[in-house]
């Protein structure tokens, strides 16, 4: 992937209402500063179909906003298989969502597909936990990986790919 195409970047989760749109929310925070938004795409997905059309969970966008970043328009998705056309990156929260998203892979698939924290350069914990039974704390700690990860990830990809 080069030239003048949009590099895309899909971050998957299990309900796409926790995780994986606090990661898109923040990197999409990220691109914006950065003045990147028109070269890479971001978006989410779950690979579960239980919260499809719903918003974020409140607990995450009330710990997003607190940040200062905006949950309030991402609505759950599940993971399609013209997302391995779309996204060059796609990017897991967690072991499960990684094996899941590889029984989906095409063979064809040139992409990275790979865990987000370790994409993002992390080398303990590679999860995101998730936090959908747990307390605001374990919200807070996803914000805490994401938002280094996000970076990480954003300096891979500008080591990776000639922007300006
Ligand atoms: P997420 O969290 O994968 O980070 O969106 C979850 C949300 C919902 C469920 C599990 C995890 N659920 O079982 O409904």
């Amino acid at each position: 992937m080069s030239g003048s195409e949009a590099i895309g970047v899909l971050f998957v989760c299990l309900g796409n209402i926790c995780r994986s749109p606090t990661a898109e929310a923040v990197f999409a925070a990220r691109l914006m500063r950065e003045g990147l938004a028109d070269r890479i795409r971001v978006d989410s997905a779950g690979t579960g179909d239980w919260h499809l059309g719903e918003p974020p969970d409140p607990r995450s966008r009330q710990a997003a906003r607190a940040r200062g970043y905006d949950l309030e328009h991402l609505r759950a998705r599940q993971v399609v298989p013209a997302d391995f056309r779309n996204f060059g990156y796609i990017l897991a929260m967690d072991d499960a969502n990684l094996r899941d998203l590889r029984r989906l892979q095409p063979d064809w698939y040139r992409g990275e597909l790979d865990l987000f924290l370790r994409a993002g350069g992390c080398r303990s914990p590679l999860e995101v936990p998730d936090p959908y039974n747990g307390d605001a704390r374990d919200f807070e700690r996803v914000l805490d990986l994401v938002e280094v990860a996000a970076d990480g990830l954003l300096a891979a990809l500008r080591a990776r790919h000639p922007f300006p």
